[in-house]
């Protein structure tokens, strides 16, 4: 009986606790520098908002994601947003969407999103898609060949990949859970910095000869 009422109350603590946040609002910007001085400067987390008043249904529509985007391009692929930049009505609401085009073996190379789980549905074509596990569970990759109807999830900050495996186009509708998630491309980051990281740092980093560290460098 003692036990069964520790067991209850723990519960309740864990369930206390998880309705309390459990972790900090999530950012709606790359970066927010505090200032001294408020008044020299007001910036929100997000957009600011216009009178709900003024509202209008364009403000929450877009349209033109039946077209295919321009894959004419090294890694043959295009990405059509359908974010707060796009539908001023997204602003707070947590939620966007994207367009993905793949010609075919077009890929859309790893990245990752700081602000957003996404998930994904083929329309059209066959995609390996994948994400990689964080260093605390052994960078584990989770992969899979998705087809035409498939459904998959890349969740929140873990890099991710897809790349179209079939001889013709494919197509896939994302959702992602922020207005604004932002994307990481790891090879532009680290290797198109701007100004560049030093090639011999990046050199012992990722064990490679510093030239060819430097061929990246030129090349992103
Ligand atoms: C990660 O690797 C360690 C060491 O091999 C192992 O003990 C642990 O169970 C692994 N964790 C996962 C999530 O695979």
């Amino acid at each position: 009986m003692r036990n069964v009422q520790f067991l209850t109350g723990f519960a309740l603590l864990i369930l206390a606790s998880s309705l309390a946040s459990a972790f900090d609002p999530s950012p709606l910007q790359d970066i927010c520098v505090a200032i001294d001085e408020p008044k020299n400067a007001v910036f929100v987390n997000g957009k600011f908002c216009k009178d709900p008043k003024l509202a209008r249904p364009g403000d929450f529509f877009l349209s033109g994601l039946d077209k295919p985007g321009n894959t004419a391009n090294r890694l043959g692929f295009s990405v059509k947003n359908a974010n707060v930049d796009q539908i001023p009505g997204l602003n707070t609401l947590g939620i966007s969407a994207v367009r993905i085009d793949y010609a075919p073996y077009g890929q859309n190379p790893p990245h990752t999103h700081p602000r957003a789980t996404e998930i994904l549905t083929v329309l059209e074509g066959t995609l390996y898609v994948g994400f990689v596990t964080s260093n605390q569970l052994n960078n584990t990759l989770v992969a899979k060949v998705l087809k035409k109807g498939d459904v998959f999830v890349f969740p929140i900050g873990l890099i991710h990949f897809q790349f179209n495996i079939g001889k013709t186009n494919a197509v896939a509708i994302a959702a992602l859970s922020s207005q604004n998630p932002g994307v990481i491309t790891i090879a532009n980051s680290v290797f198109g910095a701007n100004p560049p990281i030093n090639p011999d740092f990046l050199s012992k980093a990722f064990q490679l000869d510093v030239d060819v560290v430097k061929d990246l460098e030129a090349k992103f």
